[in-house]
């Protein structure tokens, strides 16, 4: 079958980098005879302008039709006084809506060649290799009832509330146990059952999902509390942490700063198993699309690279190739070779379409 891929690099510095990954699919093609059917369209600040809107229903269609989603970066100051309407992050809101991805996946993982850039102790972080998995679409961010009210004595009171359903639960959990198997069979599950009846329901559910089906992974529970502070004392620890939305957005910033740069960090959104067993995906680099660089050829590929390898394996089950690419980022940065943003000392630094070319030079060798 052919592999469709969606390619949306959005604003700013998000084209830029696409178009470094745009070079590795030609290499692929060329090299390991894997061709992608890539499809190109528009969104955010750039769909805004050509169609007054920051995703076009076509393009949603192109979405929900494709294999995966390979998106860049939204925004900038041309568009900040819009109306939240057409905010060009709203183009990124609705695919996730529309695709249904529950499942957010943050790697922190630190290069050897970068573990002295990290803002703490290199003993500490060298080696690094977590999987976060945040639940997307539930929790405290979209439970109802949800306002702010003023009450008979004059003051506001602003609310919020946090819900999970079982399926909500077990779904995003089973992503974990499922992820946690691939790597080293170990899970964490972060909430508060100690103050919150969600937590409570978590615990248990993902207790019983992993007594049912996943007995072989290591399971433990942590207060999220408890997590981010084991987070920055013993990173290292950790292999898959599952959390629900909320804790899941702090600790996920949390643990990228243990790696050091933002211009290094994937994502992947994953939504639910069709009949045939394929999920809605989209990848993105955690980055946004940093305007005080934009246009100057000096953003870092390697956090969109990255994501495309995860896309090789997450999507398409292609391991080995997404451990080339892996590989060859890896051994580029022991190179020396730097975009300014992850600059230290005795490095080279290059330009993004100089690291581009520095990753098609070590895949040819690899
Ligand atoms: P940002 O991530 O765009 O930039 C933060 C800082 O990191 C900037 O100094 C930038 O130059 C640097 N940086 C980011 N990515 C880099 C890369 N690949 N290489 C080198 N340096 C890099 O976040 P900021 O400044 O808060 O937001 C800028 C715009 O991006 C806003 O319009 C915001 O709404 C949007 N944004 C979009 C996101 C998305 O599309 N998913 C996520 C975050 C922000
Ligand atoms: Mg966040």
């Amino acid at each position: 079958a052919n592999k469709t891929l969606l390619m949306l690099p959005g604003d700013g510095i998000g084209p830029e980098v696409s178009r470094q990954v745009r070079r590795i699919i030609d290499w692929m093609a060329k090299r390991r005879q894997v061709t992608f059917e890539v499809n190109e369209g528009l969104v955010g600040g750039a769909a805004y302008d050509a169609h007054g809107t920051p995703l076009t229903d076509e393009t949603m269609a192109d979405a929900m039709g494709a294999d995966a989603v390979l998106f860049g970066a939204v925004g900038g100051p041309k568009w900040d006084d819009l109306p939240f309407a057409v905010k060009p992050e709203r183009g990124l809101l609705r695919l996730r809506k529309d695709m249904q991805l529950f499942a957010n996946l943050r790697p922190a993982l630190v290069f050897e060649a970068l573990a002295e850039a990290s803002s703490l102790k290199p003993e500490l972080v060298r080696g690094l290799d977590i999987l976060i998995v945040r639940e997307l679409t539930g929790g405290v961010y979209f439970g109802e009832p949800r306002g702010i009210e003023t009450l008979p004595n004059g003051e506001r009171r602003g609310f919020n509330t946090q819900s999970y359903t079982t399926s909500e639960i077990v779904r995003v959990a089973a992503v974990a146990f499922d992820l946690a198997k691939k790597r080293s069979n170990k899970v964490h599950s972060v909430e508060k059952a100690n103050v919150m009846e969600s937590g409570v329901l978590w615990r248990e559910e993902v207790q019983k999902l992993h007594d049912a089906k996943y007995a072989e992974v290591e399971l433990q529970h942590m207060y999220a509390d408890n997590c981010a502070m084991q987070l920055v004392r013993t990173p290292k620890q950790f292999d898959v942490i599952v959390t629900d939305n909320l804790f899941g957005d702090i600790l996920s910033d949390c643990a990228a700063m243990l790696t050091g740069s933002l211009g290094m960090l994937p994502s992947a959104s994953l939504g639910a198993p069709d009949a045939s067993g394929r999920r809605k995906a989209l990848y993105e680099p955690v980055h946004g699309s940093a305007p005080d660089i934009a246009g100057r050829d000096l953003a870092n590929p390697l956090a969109m690279i990255l994501s495309f390898a995860m896309m090789l394996r997450y999507s398409f089950d292609m391991d080995e190739d997404a451990d080339l690419v892996e590989k060859a980022v890896k051994n580029v940065l022991a190179g020396g070779i730097r975009t300014s943003d992850i600059m230290s000392a005795g490095a080279a630094k290059v330009s993004t379409t100089t690291m581009g070319d520095a990753i098609i030079r070590e895949l040819d060798k690899l």
